[in-house]
């Protein structure tokens, strides 16, 4: 852990200012490089609660790059408040808009379910959304799987489809999910924040990044009602990749997600109404 009494670059600010004065803070976070200091430096203090002491170890984890969202216990997702524990995968601002797809496809007396759902961000945003449907999830790690029943979530332990109630094959409106999709070559070009932090179980989906993505596809339509839709994130040219896999499977009007700078940031595909 960084020792901020011995670190030449941070001069340890007096009890009084750090507390009193936001802008102490501030300042010391963006001398450490952290781009959105201010909003930062909030959220630190507001955590801390007026106790400096604790101030000082939340600001101690952050500058070691440790994930602000794990100091503070919670990020804003779609609008929706969601605990994040240590240990667990922050969602990304980047699967909104595939979330925001979902909520469109699911009814709202429908059934969905969030494969790898970490701490159930996306499966809470659903049933937010459509507190009458029915949101099923599962994530094969336990810290995952604790935080997502502790943000409501009716989440299973296990390998994606495998603990869901077998009771939902056929019936299910929406499958969604951000699995693993990094390339396994590309797992230490990820940010060095995460790569120190986070763990692979997350990213890695194999050599191309697309063994898991093909998992779900290839498992969905025992789940998935006719007429209903698979969405998953993805990157690089795995649309590209995947496309004729889902034909082959029987979806039908497939369409690559992009974002605002045109990459390819996730899938739709519908499930062909008749065999
Ligand atoms: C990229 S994170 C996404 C978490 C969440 N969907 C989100 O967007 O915030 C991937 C998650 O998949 C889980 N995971 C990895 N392999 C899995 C598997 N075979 N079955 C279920 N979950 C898995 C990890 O534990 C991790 O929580």
């Amino acid at each position: 852990m960084l020792d901020l009494g011995r670190q030449p670059r941070f001069h340890r600010p007096r009890d009084r200012d750090l507390i009193k004065d936001p802008g102490t803070l501030t300042t010391l976070l963006a001398d450490a490089g952290f781009v959105a200091a201010k909003e930062e430096a909030d959220e630190l203090l507001a955590r801390a609660a007026g106790d400096v002491e604790l101030l000082h170890a939340l600001l101690e984890r952050r500058l070691t790059g440790e994930p602000l969202a794990w100091i503070i216990g919670r990020v804003w997702f779609c609008g929706v408040e969601i605990r994040v524990d240590p240990g667990v995968y922050v969602p990304r601002w980047q699967s909104e808009p595939l979330t925001r797809r979902a909520v469109e496809r699911l009814p709202a007396t429908g059934v969905a379910i969030d494969l790898c759902t970490g701490t159930g961000a996306i499966a809470r945003t659903l049933t937010t959304a459509r507190p009458s449907a029915r949101v099923v999830a599962s994530d094969i790690d336990e810290r995952a799987v604790a935080c997502a029943a502790a943000n409501g979530v009716e989440v299973y332990r296990g390998d994606l489809f495998e603990p869901l109630p077998g009771t939902l094959g056929g019936r299910v409106d929406v499958v969604v999910g951000v699995v693993p999709y990094v390339p396994t070559p590309a797992l230490p070009l990820l940010q060095r924040d995460t790569f120190a932090f986070e763990s692979p179980l997350a990213y890695d989906g194999g050599p191309q990044g697309t063994d898991i993505l093909r998992r779900v596809m290839i498992d969905s339509p025992r789940f998935l009602r006719r007429g209903g839709a698979l969405l998953l994130e993805l990157g690089g040219t795995q649309a590209d990749a995947l496309r004729d896999d889902l034909a082959r499977l029987g979806y039908v009007d497939v369409t690559v997600l992009h974002d605002e700078d045109g990459d390819a940031r996730g899938i739709e595909a519908t499930l062909r109404s008749k065999p």
